[in-house]
C-alpha cells in the first residue's frame, strides 16, 4: 500500500461530506474518494443485515479504487456494520460515533440530548457506549424524515423547521445543555437548529474528532501522504445536483451506476 493511495469515504448520501470537509481541512494533501449511496438513503430505517450488505458493497467499490483507509462517514453504518467490516476486510476503518463522551463530560445539568437515526439509536453498539455514562441522563430523539429532506435538497424548507421544532422542544423543556448530532447529515442543519435552541445549549458533532483519528491512524501506519497536489473525487448513484450544490461547483462530482 502506497501513501499516495486515496482515503475512501462512504455514506448513505450527501451528509458524510460534513466529515469529508473536516478531513480535507486537516489533511489537504491527501487524495480522497467520496461515495454517496443516495439511491439507498436513508440507511437509518433499514435492518442491520441490509446496512451490512450496503456497507460491504460500498467498501468493495472503494477498495477497487485502491483506498488505503476507509472512513465510514455514516453513524448508522458505523453502529450497525463496523465490526463486520473490520472482520471481513484487511484495511483500516475509521467509524463515526455520536460524541456522547465530550457532551457528558462537560454537561452541567447532567442532561444531554442526542438526535440520530432509528438505526443508530437502536443499535447494540450505541447502547453499549451509552451505558458507560451513568451520571448523565441521555435524552434520545429519532430524527424521522430529516435525512430524506436533506437528500432532496430541502434543508431550508418550512417542513424541516417544523420537524426540528417538534424534536428539539421536548429536549429544551427537559433542560439539556448539550445536543449531540448523531448523524453525519445533521451538521448541515446547524444554522436551523441554532435558531430553535436557546444560547446556553451547545451543539456537538463528531467531524473534527473523526478527522484527527484518521490522521493519527495514517501516521501510525506510515501512510500519510507527503506530496501536495491532491485530487478529490465524489461519486453518487442518483442525479448529482444535490451533492454538487452541497459541495460547490468547483468539485468533481460524478454519476456512477452502482
Ligand atoms: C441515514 O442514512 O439514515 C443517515 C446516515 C447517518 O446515520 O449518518
Amino acid at each position: 500500500m502506497s501513501n499516495e493511495n486515496p482515503i475512501g469515504l462512504f455514506d448513505s448520501g450527501v451528509g458524510g461530506t460534513s466529515i469529508w470537509r473536516e478531513i480535507h481541512t486537516l489533511l489537504p494533501n491527501e487524495n480522497t474518494i467520496y461515495l454517496a449511496d443516495s439511491k439507498n438513503a436513508p440507511y437509518g430505517v433499514k435492518s442491520k443485515d441490509e446496512i451490512i450488505e450496503l456497507s460491504f458493497k460500498n467498501t468493495e467499490f472503494l477498495l477497487e479504487q485502491n483506498c488505503k483507509i476507509i472512513v465510514v462517514a455514516c453513524n448508522t453504518a458505523t453502529t450497525n456494520a463496523i465490526q463486520e467490516l473490520r472482520q471481513k476486510y484487511n484495511v483500516p476503518f475509521i467509524g463515526i460515533e455520536p460524541a456522547i463522551k465530550p457532551a457528558a463530560n462537560q454537561s452541567k445539568t447532567h442532561k444531554i440530548g442526542i438526535l440520530a437515526t432509528k438505526g443508530t439509536l437502536n443499535s447494540e453498539l450505541f447502547h453499549e457506549k451509552a451505558k458507560n455514562f451513568t451520571d448523565v441522563n441521555i435524552i434520545e430523539q429519532i430524527g424521522h424524515g430529516l435525512v430524506q429532506l436533506i437528500e432532496e435538497g430541502s434543508i431550508n424548507s418550512p417542513e424541516m423547521t417544523e420537524l426540528l421544532e417538534s424534536y428539539l422542544e421536548p429536549m429544551i423543556k427537559q433542560n439539556i445543555d448539550y445536543l449531540v448530532l448523531g448523524c453525519s447529515h445533521y451538521p448541515y442543519l446547524i444554522p436551523q437548529i441554532e435558531k430553535i435552541l436557546p444560547q446556553n445549549i451547545k451543539i456537538i458533532d463528531s467531524g473534527e474528532a473523526v478527522a484527527k483519528q484518521t490522521k493519527s491512524i495514517l501516521d501510525q501506519k506510515g501512510l500519510l501522504k507527503n506530496s501536495t497536489n491532491s485530487t478529490q473525487f465524489f461519486y453518487t448513484n442518483v442525479n448529482p445536483t444535490v451533492l454538487q450544490n452541497i459541495l460547490g461547483s468547483n468539485k468533481n462530482v460524478n454519476y456512477l451506476d452502482f
